[in-house]
């Protein structure tokens, strides 16, 4: 059979009925079966309208200018989504999501991790160009009890809205959908954009709760799709509502923490005008957008023009992602924020520059590399072990191994990356250390190549089923670098390599 069909027919019926023969020797019952395949839940429903909150900032305990100081501590907490009810989660510092740090470009910056979850962690700060040993990966794991600091200088010229998260082996989707997640935020020395336009940061996260208040585990199609939740929250509110003046044009930037969600995204009409991606700036604003879109773990800088009174809802438009198996969860018109727009006119602001930045186009690549995303049954005979549940993701036919290098590189040199996707649905391909540049899309059938509308700093890139990315890549500083798919429950799956870089 081929595969394909072997995936979109048999793979959960034959994955449900070899896993229940596991589970009924295991003492499980089929009832806890039909959960861990993800039966269609009742959806709890959570209060809605709520003041708009800003994410807490994390206090700098450093007096000295151009430093940030911190401490941030993981642990068990609660929070409370619903009336009567407490839902156990991770947080940081008592808070999920996490305290938003904010820093300027050239700071150094130290932060003290306490690791108090009970498993192993890390704080990986994803999209921070930091030297490898302090980038939190899987192969630095720091252990329950014990803690370590986290220090680095950000370079000059670079001003991008980031987030943190845990980054241990095999363990991030959970550590990530239980709670822990927060911003992370490089303001440049000089704004070019006024501070009129304000600048709040909305942080998505997904969360899905059981009748008691609980977040239930990973289901075997969380394991094989990514975990979709129930809700998206911002700030960590079910549709918050936010009041502005008419005429406003207010400045956002939307963090995708989810493990999972593909956000194309629309205000009800209200344009977006684009300022930056997951890098920072584009080299001019780009007006006019109706609609953007985040892959998990992307970022976008956007100003939004509310002009006249009414309600703008930011709210989820239908994205076909690719699916497999049953329980394929509706993913569309769920409400994120509500943008009250009030009959008083909002005081006249000066407008947005005609350019941003220059973003250097990267030279011409001296190395090529082929990766090819894969999905594969079969690790179930060997059990339960490893989490996959059956599945193995992989990139050119391997899972992770922390013990061992798969690429090769050096500092400074340009590299085209070639990731293919031959799979039955969307990864988003996330390269630590650096952003790249999109070079272009490359259709795996037709061959027909499609470059992105203008140049734009990424670190996470959706490579949609069927197709390549082919990415520029240029690696500043030595070490060893994960890249992986970042829906969490992939990449913990194994579908991630390592690149040594060489001085
Ligand atoms: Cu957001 Cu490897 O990370
Ligand atoms: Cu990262
Ligand atoms: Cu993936």
């Amino acid at each position: 059979m081929d595969r394909r069909s072997f995936l979109l027919t048999g793979a959960a019926s034959l994955a449900l009925s070899r896993a229940q023969a596991q589970m009924n020797m295991r003492g499980m019952s089929g009832g806890t079966m039909r959960g861990m395949m993800g039966t269609r839940r009742q959806i709890v429903p959570l209060p809605e309208g709520e003041p708009f909150r800003e994410l807490p900032k994390l206090a700098n305990q450093s007096s000295k200018p151009g430093t940030f100081a911190a401490m941030l501590t993981a642990a068990p907490g609660t929070a409370r989504f619903i009336n009567g009810l407490t839902t156990p989660v991770l947080a940081y510092n008592g808070q999920s999501p996490g305290p938003m740090i904010e820093v300027t470009e050239g700071d150094a910056v130290a932060i003290q991790f306490v690791n108090r979850i009970g498993d192993i962690s890390t704080i990986h700060w994803h999209g921070v160009p930091v030297p490898a040993d302090q980038d939190g990966a899987a192969m630095s794991p720091v252990a329950d009890g014990t803690g370590r600091t986290y220090s680095f200088t950000l370079p000059a010229g670079f001003a991008a809205a980031c987030w943190y998260h845990p980054h241990p082996h095999m363990k991030t989707a959970e550590q990530v959908y239980r709670g822990l997640a927060g911003a992370f935020i490089i303001r440049p020395k000089v704004d070019p954009v006024p501070a009129a336009y304000g600048d709040t940061v909305l942080q998505i996260t997904d969360l899905r709760l059981d009748a008691d208040g609980s977040m239930p585990d990973d289901t075997m199609i969380d394991r094989m799709n990514g975990r979709v939740g129930d809700h998206l929250l911002i700030n960590g509110l079910k549709n918050p509502v936010l009041a502005v003046d008419a005429g406003a044009r207010r400045r956002f930037r939307l963090l995708n923490s989810t493990n999972a969600r593909f956000l194309r995204l629309s205000f009800d009409g209200a344009p977006f005008t684009l300022l930056g991606t997951d890098g920072g700036y584009m080299e001019a604003p780009v007006p006019g957008q109706s609609e953007v879109f985040l892959p998990p773990a992307g970022r976008v800088d956007v100003v939004v023009d509310f002009a006249a009174p009414g309600t703008h809802v930011l709210h989820t438009l239908a994205y076909d992602h690719g699916w497999m198996g049953p329980t394929r969860p509706d993913e569309s018109r769920q409400n994120l924020l509500t943008v009250k727009v009030a009959d008083t006119k909002a005081a006249a602001i000066p407008p947005l520059p005609s350019t941003l930045r220059a973003i250097e186009p990267p030279g011409a690549p001296i190395v090529t590399r082929t990766l090819v995303l894969g999905e594969s049954m079969g690790g179930m005979m060997g059990g339960m072990s490893g989490g996959g549940m059956g599945m193995d993701m992989t990139i050119n036919g391997r899972t992770f191994d922390m013990n061992r290098v798969d690429l090769i590189s050096k500092v400074g040199q340009v590299e085209l990356w070639e990731v293919q996707n031959p799979t039955d649905m969307d990864h988003p391909f996330h390269i630590h250390g650096n952003s790249f540049q999109v070079r272009a899309f490359v259709d795996l059938k037709t061959g027909t190549v499609t470059p992105p509308p203008r140049r734009a700093l990424l670190d996470v890139v959706s490579v949609p089923r069927g197709q390549a990315a082919q990415l520029l890549v240029r690696q500043m500083l030595p070490g060893l670098r994960m890249y992986h798919c970042h829906i969490l429950e992939h990449e913990d799956m194994g579908m991630m390599g390592l690149v040594d870089v060489n001085a």
